[in-house]
């Protein structure tokens, strides 16, 4: 390696950005240096309110103390510990600090590093579970129209968005899809759950008529869908599901990658509409987006199920290098000490119908056709530019950057979800920036 090589240029070529517009950025980067509670500090010493907690992570707020000084203390004091037939203290602790949190029945808990990851594991453990009890015949996943389940091949395969599945080939088989429960028109401006669209659960009756409820291992939904634009679920639809899963044997699983910990103003989202599945998936603000990680939360009739045989033999042939980490555990704990010392998921239930009002005062704004809210997430839809869907929200995100906000859009729909240590005045800030950027936006 010569010195040329060694000292690098702060050259942008050589990265490819995830889910990035690659040669916009690199034309005219966007880079945060440092962050601290509710705000990033820019390349160039501006400060960004964080409107979206990173990527729906930070949920705590940035660099919080307890988090960084566990990750520091860890670190020095034991870095690695092979995840596979060996433990360490901290993942056994985490596991049963965040039983604690679940809701009732769903106290096991399997480690991953991704969202992405933990839906992989979700789909392995249903599938595993009904061979495990001698019903392989249940083969088949359900996921839902506009669904996100990550970006590997079993998320892809449940989840409905086009763009991410049509440029890779055939999927997993025996996958069907339930309808999505959109639907603007009869739910326009809406707060909360909708009114309308309970009857779109009985997708899942009709799907499983077709192909025999008893082929089916488990359905999988978002309670509410995030990555495709905010869409709570219609009144009593999740409760129908649950019936419906039990009425048929059919395992329920909620992705709450973004609604877990917190988001919703409880600790899950399970919480928040009353009902429990009997798989649970998170990650993001399992750590406060710090180090990577994720949880899978199992019943114990499903963990049971894979408790037979010799004792010598592994149960689950399934598990990622980094499951439980010693870092993202000793993060993942400071996280869970973060948000009870600070009251943090109660302060999200407070503040809910206070984002709510505001969120919904963008009403009538320029460009403005819906707008949807639940817990501390928000939505606001704009009318798609003629024959160029996504341009308009992507320069909102653009104007709004430069304009100290930081928001996510997904098509022509701009996400919200600030940490949940927001204030009164930044939610104020976050809805004035918008009003002003939206009047001037072409
Ligand atoms: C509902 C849901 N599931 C899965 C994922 C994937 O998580 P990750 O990006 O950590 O793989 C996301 C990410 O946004 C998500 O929103």
């Amino acid at each position: 390696m010569n010195e040329q090589t060694r000292i690098a240029p702060n050259n942008l070529e050589a990265f490819w950005m995830p889910f990035s517009a690659n040669r916009q950025f690199k034309q005219a980067p966007r880079m945060f240096v440092a962050a601290k509670d509710m705000h990033y500090t820019t390349s160039d010493g501006r400060q960004v309110l964080d409107g979206t907690a990173g990527l729906w992570c930070v949920n705590a707020g940035h660099c919080r103390p307890k988090i960084t000084e566990a990750i520091q203390r860890q670190a020095a004091e034991l870095d690695y510990a092979p995840a596979f037939q060996m433990g360490h203290p901290k993942a056994f602790e985490l596991a049963s600090r965040l039983a604690t949190i679940a809701p009732e029945g769903l106290d096991h808990v399997f480690f991953t590093n991704s969202g992405s990851e933990s839906v992989e594991t979700a789909l392995k453990i249903a599938l595993a579970y009904h061979r495990a009890k001698g019903d392989g015949a249940r083969f088949r996943l359900i996921g839902r129209e506009r669904g996100y389940h990550g970006v590997n091949f079993g998320g892809i395969s449940v989840g409905g968005i086009v763009g991410n599945r049509k440029m890779f080939g055939t999927l997993l088989t025996g996958v069907d899809h339930m309808r999505h429960t959109h639907d603007p028109e009869r739910n326009p401006y809406s707060k909360g759950e909708t009114e309308h669209g309970v009857d779109l659960a009985e997708d899942l009756v009709r799907i499983a008529t077709l192909h025999d409820p008893s082929t089916i291992a488990a359905v999988i939904v978002e309670p509410v869908a995030g990555s495709t634009g905010v869409l709570p679920p219609p009144k009593g639809y999740l409760k129908r599901l649950r019936e419906i899963c039990d009425q048929h044997g059919i395992l329920l699983i909620f992705d709450e990658v973004i609604t877990g910990y917190g988001r919703m103003g409880t600790a899950f989202a399970a919480d928040y509409f009353g009902v429990t599945p009997d798989i649970m998936i998170t990650a993001k603000g399992l750590t406060n987006g710090v180090i990577p990680m994720g949880a899978v939360f199992a019943s114990g009739k499903i963990h049971d199920a894979f408790m037979s045989g010799p004792e010598h033999l592994i149960e689950f042939a399934h598990g990622y290098t980094y499951s439980g980490n010693p870092i993202a555990a000793a993060a993942g704990l400071a996280t869970m000490e973060t948000y009870l010392e600070e009251g943090l998921f109660e302060r999200a239930k407070a503040l809910e119908p206070v984002w709510a009002d505001a969120i919904h005062s963008l009403k009538g704004t320029r460009h403005v056709i819906d707008i949807r809210t639940i817990g501390l997430i928000g939505a606001i839809e704009l009318e798609p530019m003629k024959g160029e869907p996504t341009k308009r929200a992507f320069a909102a995100f653009v104007k709004a950057f430069e304009e100290g906000l930081l928001i996510r859009t997904t098509g022509d729909i701009i996400a919200l979800s600030p940490p949940l240590m927001v204030s009164e005045d930044q939610i104020g800030e976050v809805v004035e920036t918008l009003r002003r950027i939206l009047q001037t936006l072409e």
